[in-house]
């Protein structure tokens, strides 16, 4: 038995699905736990694409328990289309494969309307959130006014919620931002109706994972975006608004911290962000263009291009820390394959003061200039290495110095998008 986390060390975007969707196989259990649907987990299956942004990308397994935690927010509306969608393509779903703790809270119309309020009002100094009104969602429940899926299930006491709700988010609508206000009797009506449609789904989490545990299932906990978007631990202000660090397993559920037995960090062989904020390793050059090209880097969810640039061993040696990482998992190394050299960040330089640690202050951050290692690249195309001793001995050593910098062992390496384009160093689950 054993119960492991995937989180992501970068900015989100690493890889995740492809990973989780490899240790899924020898999972019974696998739960979200933060995040809405501002993530996207691409996965690719016989050939066909699936984009999952709510449910774990179990439920392409079949026989696997798939559990969206108490610390997400959840847009109902989405869920039931991706249920929808999932089913028209042959994938079942039902209640003995999905289950949506009561505690989770809901998007509501106007905490989309808010995101994307405040962001235009922003401007250029928005933050590019993904306007899934994610934000104003963990507001309210920070604020003690959120609606939670159970209250959905209570016809008056979500009335009631609403009621309340409403007179405060219309009066921002209306007054700070000139938009048209959020209709209660639509809005009560058309949740309802999602409530019943999600109604058998909806559990107690926290006791169904501690069933599974005691029964000595293995359980795997899916990480959403990365640890430099951690509404704590990230690129504040420039994050996202939960936790998407390891210990959320375990906030974001209802289980102990001592039931976590390993803790994987996905991590891409360079890096990528979506939307605003600093990031000391971006090449706005024809490397970084190629990088953008050959990696397919738009995003899962809202289509954007994201900015790319040399991996920045800085922010993995923080993601270990954070995390408690035990194990990296490296993917996209073969999107490297054909660049002369490679970078790797090793540290930052400001104004001459040198930083192996993210600084916290977002100025200070903005103004780090990388410090690089360069390292010969490789030629060959590495998708059919199924074993380390397979890669070219440049991408060894690339992996080696990426080991040494953070600390930690690279226990898989993705060098496809197919689940075949995997070299396993330690599986977690054995
Ligand atoms: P929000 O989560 O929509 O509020 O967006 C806040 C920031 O996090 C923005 O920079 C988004 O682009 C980024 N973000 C949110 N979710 C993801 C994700 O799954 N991958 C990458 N970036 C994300």
């Amino acid at each position: 038995m054993s119960n492991v986390v995937v989180v992501g060390t970068q900015w989100g975007d690493e890889g995740k699905g492809k990973v989780i969707d490899f240790l899924t196989e020898f999972a019974q259990v696998i739960v979200r736990f933060q995040g809405g649907n501002n993530a996207g987990h691409t996965i690719v299956v016989n050939n066909e694409k699936f984009i999952v942004h709510l449910i774990p990308s179990g439920i392409l397994h079949g026989n696997k328990k798939c559990v969206i935690g108490n610390g997400l927010v959840i847009d109902p509306a989405v869920l039931i289309q991706e249920i929808r969608d999932l089913r028209s393509r042959g994938i079942d779903v039902n209640t003995n494969n999905l289950f949506i703790s009561e505690k989770a809270h809901v998007i509501m119309p106007y905490h989309k309307r808010m995101d994307h309020a405040r962001e235009k009002a922003k401007g250029a100094k928005c933050l590019g959130t993904t306007g899934r009104g994610i934000g104003p969602c963990y507001e309210d429940k920070a604020a003690r006014t959120g609606i939670r899926i159970i209250d959905l299930l209570d016809k008056d006491v979500f009335l009631e919620k609403l009621k309340a709700k409403l007179v405060e988010q219309n009066f921002y609508l209306e007054k700070l931002f000139q938009e048209e206000p959020v209709d209660l009797k639509t809005t009560y009506r058309e949740y309802l109706g999602y409530a019943e449609e999600i109604r058998p789904y909806i559990t107690n989490v926290s006791l169904l994972l501690d069933r599974a545990i005691k029964e000595g299932q293995n359980v795997l906990f899916e990480g959403a975006q990365g640890t430099h978007l951690d509404i704590d631990h990230g690129t504040y202000p420039f994050v996202t608004s939960s936790n998407t660090v390891a210990a959320e397993a375990c906030i974001g559920t209802g289980i102990g911290p001592l039931k976590l037995d390993t803790v994987i960090g996905t991590c891409k062989a360079y890096t990528t962000r979506v939307g605003g904020g600093p990031f000391p390793t971006e090449l706005k050059d024809e490397v970084g263009d190629l990088i953008q090209k050959k990696g397919a880097e738009f995003g899962a969810t809202t289509g954007r291009r994201r900015r790319c640039g040399w991996i920045d061993t800085v922010q993995v040696r923080d993601s270990v820390r954070i995390n408690g990482l035990t194990g990296l998992a490296i993917t996209k190394l073969d999107v490297l394959s054909g660049l002369d050299k490679i970078k790797i960040c090793v540290a930052y330089d400001y104004q001459g003061e040198r930083f192996i640690h993210i600084p916290p202050q977002l100025k200070v951050l903005e103004n780090c200039k990388p410090v690089y290692e360069e390292l010969e690249g490789w030629q060959d195309n590495i998708m059919d290495a199924r074993d380390f001793q397979d890669l070219p001995a440049q991408a060894q050593a690339y992996l080696k110095r990426i080991e040494e910098l953070v600390g930690v062992s690279v226990t898989l390496i993705s060098i496809g998008s197919r689940r075949e384009t995997t070299i396993v160093l330690q599986n977690p689950f054995k």
